[in-house]
């Protein structure tokens, strides 16, 4: 049997004590031990970036990360970008622009859209390409999604 170790994290804002397998990833467990299934499974190399969370507000690919590692910090999933029934202008945006194509990377996406607005109001386009460099997208929704975080950082300044 594989050791399991408690460990004390914040996700999308709630306080959580769990037991985890020591070997298994953050993403292993919110997607199996949580059922927070937003952030995907693809790569799990860190090569594609569907995986992507914010921790302590930095992007990291929850697959390489393993669980134990998250101990004491605050994790945020897309499921925690969402207030309440409505969406965040951030999601809205990428509905509205056309974004969302077959979806896979759009978690991912926006994880990584979120922490890039929560640090730089106003990105260019530029700004935009490498903060969402690590993200691939099968559907090459490349240029749908920049419009929408620039839809969404303009969203947020009215
Ligand atoms: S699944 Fe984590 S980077 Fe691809
Ligand atoms: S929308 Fe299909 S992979 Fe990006």
């Amino acid at each position: 049997m594989s050791e399991r170790l408690p460990i004390d994290v914040g996700i999308n804002g709630r306080p959580q004590h769990l037991d985890v397998a020591a070997h298994h990833t953050l993403l292993e467990v919110l997607r199996d031990q949580l059922g927070l299934t937003g952030s995907k499974e693809c790569c799990v190399v860190g090569e594609c970036g569907a995986c992507t969370v914010i921790v302590d507000g930095r992007t990291v690919n929850s697959c390489l990360m393993l669980a134990v590692e998250a101990d004491g910090h605050d994790i945020r999933t897309v499921e925690g970008l969402a207030r309440g029934p409505e969406l965040s202008e951030l999601q809205q945006a990428f509905l509205d622009r056309g974004a969302t194509q077959c979806g896979f990377c759009i978690p991912g996406q926006l994880m990584s859209a979120e922490a890039l607005l929560e640090r730089n109001a106003d990105p260019t386009v530029d700004e935009i390409h490498e903060a969402l460099a690590g993200n691939l997208c099968r559907c090459a929704a490349y240029e749908q999604i920049t419009d929408a975080v620039l839809a969404a950082a303009e969203a947020r300044h009215r």
